[in-house]
């Protein structure tokens, strides 16, 4: 069977990807750009786009895993009800659906459809600290917002295998699953584990929240998802940080630390 993924060539589609190949499936990855995806051989590379369901090529597919968000600005996908449809009539039978933070019109359309469906809903990912690989290389330090606030981070890995152990097994048809690591960690704490993992003291700065918005203005990010990520940060919501057994229920196995993630990624902060 082929299975298709959407955001394959991003960080938690990609290790989607990952792990179907691993089970022995045949992939189809979408991306608004073949000339730049890099996509490991063997899967199918279809120019596609979620905002236009026509270009979505779901002929012979069996199962899809598909996103609550698009574009650069993550704006939300309004698009849900027209996907399904083309989704359903091609004989697809099963949905993976990565929630974008909040119920949203996505969300609504593949739980009111009429296909299996299971709703991830990750907490923050640890690649999020990738962002702050650059500081850390060139003056050992990470600034950011809220020294508070702690956050249940989720392995991306752990997001790909669960997704493709729903889609590929079933058994999860109408649930819907918090996803995240074993742990709820504060910006220092996750800093404190790079700089072990690294073997190299790295510097907290904690910004104020406007030094933090200008930063991602100056990095091209819309003013709307630049507040949206801050209120999350700032006000984070329970499923933020509430750890929760879904991944280790789901694989058998428990989920992956902070600290095992950021061994694997130490070069990146070398
Ligand atoms: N990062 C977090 O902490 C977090 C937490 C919870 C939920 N999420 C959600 O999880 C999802 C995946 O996040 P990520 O960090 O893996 O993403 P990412 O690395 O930023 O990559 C975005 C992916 O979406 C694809 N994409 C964007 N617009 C598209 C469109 N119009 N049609 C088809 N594909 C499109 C991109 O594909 P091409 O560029 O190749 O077209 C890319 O593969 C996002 O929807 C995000 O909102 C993220």
């Amino acid at each position: 069977m082929t299975i298709l993924v959407a955001g394959a060539t991003g960080n938690a589609g990609a290790q989607v990807v990952h792990e179907l190949l691993a089970l022995g499936q045949r992939v189809r990855a979408i991306t608004r750009n073949a000339a730049t995806a890099r996509l490991p051989a063997g899967v199918e590379v279809v120019e596609a786009d979620l905002t236009r369901p026509e270009t979505i090529p779901f002929e012979g597919v069996t199962a899809a895993h598909l996103l609550a968000s698009a574009g650069d600005d993550y704006a939300e996908l309004l698009t849900g009800p027209d996907l399904l449809r083309r989704a359903e009539k091609a004989g697809v039978r099963r949905i993976t659906l990565v929630w974008n933070g909040y119920r949203s019109p996505m969300e609504e359309a593949v739980t009111a459809g009429p296909l299996e469906w299971t709703v991830l809903r990750p907490g923050d990912f640890m690649s999020n600290s990738l962002a702050w690989a650059e500081s850390v290389r060139r003056e050992g330090v990470v600034r950011e917002p809220f020294a508070y606030a702690r956050s249940a981070l989720v392995h991306e890995g752990d997001i790909g295998a669960v997704a493709a152990a729903v889609l590929v097994r079933g058994g999860h048809g109408g649930r819907t699953y918090a996803l995240t690591g074993p742990e709820a960690l504060s910006v220092p704490e996750q800093v404190a584990t790079i700089s072990a993992a690294i073997g190299r003291e790295i510097r907290y700065v904690e910004q104020s929240e406007a030094e933090a918005r200008d930063e991602m203005l100056r990095a091209g990010r819309p003013a709307e998802f630049a507040d949206v990520l801050l209120g999350w940060k700032r006000d984070m919501p329970a499923e933020g940080y509430t750890v929760v057994p879904s991944v280790e229920e789901v694989l058998g196995r428990p989920a992956r630390s902070f600290a095992s993630w950021a061994r694997e990624h130490a070069d990146a902060f070398r």
